[in-house]
């Protein structure tokens, strides 16, 4: 916000300024710094455990006079619950919405409360207020809902995602609200984890440029990020969400911390705490992972707030703490710095006794405080009155005010990345595009506006169809109205859409990774009767398909397209638009045989014919398209290059076919002798270009000898002398790393 943008808050501002005549003074004459200390100075311990206390909203919210567990609908916040939150227990955030999606005007009514009760205590600090805007301001009536995390990842697309967390920040901060739990950080490991889409995929660099695409749009377009979940949460032993991971540190730091430093380092100021629990010790109750490797080693300045209830199950759950207020000490002083509590006032009081106790320092207090602050004033709560001095603020269009926008922009972008993000993954006979004719349109997904949005949609599950955006097109509704097919009971062709109804987090859990067998079952009938199957994969996870893959004539993986999801599939399938998405991740072929694309070499050898040898159902990078590219000529300025030199590398690309299309370069390197272990290869570089109808490009790479480094026995980062292989499509190049 600035002055001209938010000029009722800056008048409140200067009104209670001027009522504390000390504050006013720091605040216009001197740095953020300052502003905090000074702040903090005034702070008595009840204001600062209120500051690093989060409630969700149903703590502020009316309840039904039947039932007061039951909240009322309509929603309506409740005067002197909200007294009790902000005034008496001088809470710092609030989470969350009491269902279901609102109207922009409602949230609007619901920020004003909540900002006027904070302007009646006695320091009139702003509270900070949270949503989970996952996929779009997915709990906003009307909003833009774009592709999921992993379908944007499919798109291999960072500049138009960039764009994208753009739109989607206008259209939180048009709520009011300024803080946002996303982007996902965590590497899709394991597809049997039901929160695996909500990643950005099996690799590290995707998620990490993914990562920063997001984190740029979002504080550009104004609002805060929030990464999560930190670190690790993505690949629980069982498979099942919120069980135990037993990760190496070597293996922490190869893979999943990467995508946090690089977003950091783009300007993120809060993390979301792993709710599990990592080697025996719950993440946040790691004082390593928490302080020593945050914000430490990275430098973090911002603050980490727990997961949901996560510091009360150190004590239920995890069983490492002997009460509820030994968790709060035991996660306060390993480095959580607010407590999403997020439906009692225990911690609070818990954090009042424990420093009156001796048992957290004032100083962990104070520096929790602090982040929380610096927070606060970059989210822009306090208004133009308090500089933003930190150096990675040089995004400081945080503070901007919602500029207008086009809404049929945002739909347009949510269109192109759900075309962008499809993958064809089988096209047998070239039976896609769909000729001109009769179709069979069949399977469960077919007809769901859920099953295309997946969770966190209107209602946290998405389930409920209630509030489903007015409008918008299954995938059968949008292949009915294509002037080129008409669908029909029957057909040569069935299109035919398996995969998943919505779900997250523990719901979502699995006992069994394939496909159920009804779907399967569905795949078998119309072979048997000799239709033509195309089968769409709508849902969250590959789940396996071995047999009955086979069968089928074409397969799309459609993932979680998004509102705008019926609308491209249709294009894609009746050749309307032309599909180019590429799998960012592997899919097995069977439940118990999963490997990520950079795996050992050990995993390939061949314990039978063909019985443990690597192959999947379809590969990282696949992706087919109604066109064909060709590449030649991959060549580096050098063939040995020394640790601090970059590798200038390129390739030609020609669409060889008759149609325009985009075509996604994945690079690789494989590092041949290494005294860790080496993957068989890891992606280096990718990039995402249009190409005409017989168009020729050469198009350029960049990548740093020290990408080439690995973490080494030391658990640090070491960069051996050696060969390396780089290969782009089925062409490679051997280059030399030594001085
Ligand atoms: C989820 C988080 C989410 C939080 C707030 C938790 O259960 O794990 O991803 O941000 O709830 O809704």
């Amino acid at each position: 916000m600035n002055v001209s943008g938010n000029k009722m808050l800056n008048a409140a501002l200067l009104c209670m300024l001027s009522s504390i005549p000390s504050m006013a003074q720091k605040i216009s004459f001197q740095d953020t710094s300052a502003f905090i200390r000074g702040l903090v100075s005034k702070m008595t311990l009840e204001e600062k455990a209120g500051q690093m206390t989060q409630l969700t909203v149903e703590m502020i919210s009316e309840r039904t006079a039947a039932d007061s567990t039951k909240l009322t609908e309509p929603h309506r916040i409740d005067p002197v619950r909200l007294k009790r939150a902000v005034s008496d227990a001088k809470v710092g955030s609030i989470l969350n919405m009491g269902g279901h999606t609102y109207t922009v005007k409602y949230w609007n009514e619901i920020q004003a409360a909540i900002r006027s009760e904070a302007s009646k205590t006695r320091l009139k600090i702003p509270v900070l207020y949270g949503i989970d805007a996952i996929h779009g301001a997915n709990y906003t009536v009307g909003a833009t809902l774009y592709p999921q995390p992993i379908n944007l990842a499919a798109s291999f697309d960072a500049t138009t995602t960039r764009k994208m967390a753009i739109q989607i920040a206008k259209e939180v901060k048009e709520c009011g609200i300024p803080w946002d739990f996303s982007p996902v950080l965590d590497v899709g490991r394991d597809p049997r984890w039901p929160r695996f889409w909500e990643t950005f995929g099996e690799d590290v660099l995707v998620v990490s440029e993914m990562g920063k695409a997001t984190v740029e749009g979002y504080l550009e377009g104004g609002m805060q990020p929030c990464l999560k979940h930190y670190m690790g949460y993505s690949q629980p032993f069982s498979g099942k969400d919120r069980t135990p991971a037993m990760i190496p540190e070597r293996q922490l730091r190869e893979i999943f911390l990467p995508p946090f430093a690089e977003a950091i380092r783009s300007g993120a100021m809060t993390v979301m705490v792993n709710s599990a629990e990592i080697n025996g010790i719950p993440v946040h109750a790691d004082r390593h992972i928490l302080t020593e490797i945050l914000k430490e080693e990275l430098n973090f300045q911002g603050f980490a707030v727990s997961d949901w209830d996560d510091i009360q199950y150190l004590y239920t759950r995890h069983k490492i703490a002997s009460s509820y207020k030994d968790a709060v000490r035991i996660a306060v002083n390993a480095g959580i710095d607010m407590a999403m509590v997020p439906m009692d006032y225990h911690i609070t009081k818990y954090l009042i006794e424990l420093v009156n106790e001796g048992a957290i320092p004032q100083s962990r207090i104070d520096d929790a405080v602090s982040r929380i602050l610096r927070v606060k004033i970059r989210a822009g709560l306090f208004g133009s009155l308090v500089p933003d001095d930190l150096s990675a603020s040089s995004n400081s269009s945080s503070k901007a005010p919602v500029p207008p926008y086009n809404k049929q922009e945002h739909t347009n972008t949510s269109y192109r990345l759900a075309v962008k993000g499809l993958v064809l993954l089988k096209n047998e006979n070239q039976v896609l595009p769909l000729k001109e004719g009769k179709i069979i349109v069949a399977g469960p997904t077919a007809n769901s506006l859920n099953a295309l949005n997946g969770g966190w949609t209107h209602t946290w599950q998405g389930r409920d169809e209630t509030w489903n955006t007015k409008g918008k097109q299954t995938l059968a509704e949008a292949l009915k109205s294509s002037p080129k097919i008409t669908v029909q009971e029957n057909g040569d062709v069935v299109v035919l859409c398996v995969g998943e109804q919505p779900y997250t987090e523990k719901e979502g859990d699995i006992e069994d990774l394939q496909l159920p067998a009804d779907q399967r079952a569905l795949i078998r009938k119309y072979k048997n009767e000799n239709k033509k199957v195309v089968l769409v994969y709508i849902g969250g996870r590959p789940r396996t398909v071995a047999d009955e893959a086979d069968l089928c004539d074409a397969i799309l993986w459609a993932g979680l397209p998004g509102d705008e999801g019926g609308r491209a599939i249709a294009a894609v399938l009746t050749g309307e638009e032309n599909p180019s998405g590429r799998l960012p991740f592997t899919w097995p072929r069977h439940p118990s045989s999963h490997t990520t694309y950079d795996h050992k070499a050990s995993e390939e050898v061949a314990s039978g014919p063909g019985v443990s040898e690597f192959k999947p159902l379809f590969h990282f990078g696949d992706g087919l398209s109604y066109t064909s590219y060709e590449y030649s000529s991959l060549s580096t300025d050098k063939t040995r290059y020394a640790p601090g030199e970059t590798i200038r590398l390129s390739v030609k690309v020609k669409n060889t076919g008759s149609r325009n299309g985009e075509n996604v370069v994945l690079v690789y390197a494989s590092d041949l002798v290494a005294s860790i272990t080496p993957p068989v290869k890891r992606l280096r570089a990718f990039s995402r270009e249009p190409f005409n109808a017989g168009e020729e490009r050469t198009l350029h790479f960049s990548i740093p000898v020290s990408k080439l480094s690995f973490i080494g026995r030391e658990d640090k980062p070491v960069l051996e002398p050696g060969e390396f292989r780089i290969s782009v499509g089925s062409m490679e190049k051997i280059i030399t790393v030594g001085e």
